[in-house]
């Protein structure tokens, strides 16, 4: 299995209408949208830069991001895997090649998760050998994970992937404040 990106900035607009089209209705809202054409605007219009799509063997399969917090409160991955592209590890080559990227170029990345969010939750939970460090928020509906500190199970590292985040990162390490790339903990 080859997973591949395209930057969501790189594609027409009719480019975008067949990733929204191939991916629908979102079945657990991200980022407090309900469909992939919307989520693909907030991706773009807040993370231009380190949003794409996700192609399983050429096929579309999801899309990822990296992104601020609305207040600029550390850089959180969002990761969207379609129905059927699911239960095959794409979240974990993607997850696990954006960690090794985030410490290349030396970002703490997190994981924003509801509490609710069972698939979520377990994909993140094995993809270390322990709970990564983590807070909850004070309304008690989510969890923030500082994946970048966390200890990967074994397995291999796309290393492909893995540079093509870190190129995108280090782009927008110049660009954004200093704390966007701090974590921190909800208060
Ligand atoms: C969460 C999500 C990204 C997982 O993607 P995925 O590619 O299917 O996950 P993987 O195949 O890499 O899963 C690896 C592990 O995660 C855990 N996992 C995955 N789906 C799970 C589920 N529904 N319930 C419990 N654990 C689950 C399992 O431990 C699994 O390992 P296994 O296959 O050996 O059992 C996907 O379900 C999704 O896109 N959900 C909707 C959007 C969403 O909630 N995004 C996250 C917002 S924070």
């Amino acid at each position: 299995m080859r997973v591949t990106f395209d930057l969501l900035t790189s594609l027409s607009n009719d480019g975008r209408r067949v990733v929204a089209d191939a991916i629908g209705d979102l079945d657990y809202p991200v980022g407090g949208v309900r469909t992939a054409a919307e989520l693909i605007d907030v991706y773009t219009g807040r993370a231009p830069a380190t949003s794409w799509s996700v192609l399983v063997d050429h096929a579309l399969a999801g899309m990822f991001s990296i992104g601020q917090t609305d207040q600029y409160l550390g850089l959180q991955t969002s990761i969207f895997i379609a129905p059927r592209h699911r239960h095959r590890g794409v979240s974990h080559i993607i997850n696990r090649a954006a960690i090794t990227a985030a410490r290349d170029v030396g970002v703490d990345l997190m994981a924003g998760v509801h509490v609710d969010n069972q698939a979520s939750l377990g994909a993140h939970d094995s993809l270390f050998v322990s709970d990564c460090p983590r807070t909850i928020s004070p309304s008690g509906k989510y969890v923030r994970m500082r994946i970048s500190d966390g200890q990967l199970a074994d397995g291999e590292t796309d290393r492909r992937l893995a540079e093509t985040i870190a190129t995108q990162l280090a782009e927008i390490k110049s660009t954004w404040p200093e704390e966007v790339f701090r974590f921190h903990a909800w208060e």
